[in-house]
């Protein structure tokens, strides 16, 4: 099942392309520059084992109609829009995993919503109810992503209004041996895109002996 990220040659892209990839399932990054995607796809083709699946790397909108389902968008928020209305004709059919955090402009340690309520609420109003946005993936660090070595530190919250949609993003994560939970609807990602200036804010704090944490949900101890 190949599953095409959107902005796939910046950090966050890369690292979930690794990651994909590495688990066995093929990944077409996005670009708005076909070349460089081809470039980036082979970058990272070459840190993996013979074993991997293939990454490859097209435009935008090639890469959208390549995915036999889902696609992953991993622009900055100044470009989440526009880059939806592009690709929205391709969309028909597939659901769309919106991991993108609305940092506020020349501050990461805040958020600044847009008027729907938060980037995935945006592009479910944008893209309408016929292609399902989920939202997903807002709270994980690209370094970590990017470090093979290490597993993936952090479960992921996913919402969104489908739960057909929401339970074939959540199968898809859980193959990076990651727990990923249902958060509820997509208002639920005003919560969960907010997390994420919080965790920069920790992890560029000298009080905290630690950088690219990430949150998990933990049972009760006895
Ligand atoms: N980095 C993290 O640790 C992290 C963690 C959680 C969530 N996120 C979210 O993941 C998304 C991607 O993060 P990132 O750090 O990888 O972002 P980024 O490097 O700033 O951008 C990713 C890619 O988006 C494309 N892009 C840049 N400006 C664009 C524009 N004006 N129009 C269309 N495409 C444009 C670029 O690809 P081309 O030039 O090849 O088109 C770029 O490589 C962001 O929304 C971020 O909030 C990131």
């Amino acid at each position: 099942m190949t599953v095409a990220i959107i902005g796939g040659t910046g950090p966050q892209g890369k690292g979930l392309a690794l990651r994909f990839a590495q688990a066995g399932i093929p990944v077409v990054l996005g670009s708005r520059d076909a070349e460089r995607a081809a470039e980036s796809a082979a970058e990272l083709q070459q840190q993996l084992d013979n074993g991997a699946a293939t990454i490859s790397g097209s435009d935008n909108l090639g890469a959208t109609a390549q995915a036999d389902e889902l696609v992953i968008l991993a622009v900055p928020y100044s470009a989440h829009d526009a880059t939806l209305e592009q690709l929205k004709p391709a969309l028909t059919d597939k659901v769309l995993v919106d991991i993108v955090v609305p940092l506020a402009p020349g501050n990461p340690k805040a958020v600044e919503m847009p008027p729907e309520g938060s980037a995935t609420e945006a592009a479910q109003a944008l893209l309408g109810e016929e292609i399902p946005v989920v939202g997903a993936l807002h709270n994980v660090s690209a370094t970590t992503l990017n470090n093979l070595e290490q597993p993936i530190n952090c479960d992921i919250l996913v919402c969104g209004n489908q739960l057909d949609a929401k339970k074939k993003v959540i199968s898809l994560l859980q193959s990076l041996d990651v727990k990923a939970y249902n958060a509820g609807l997509a208002e639920s990602a005003r919560c969960i895109e907010a997390i994420t200036p919080i965790l920069i804010r920790l992890n560029i704090s000298k009080d905290v002996p630690f950088t690219h944490a990430g949150i998990s949900i933990q049972p009760p101890r006895h």
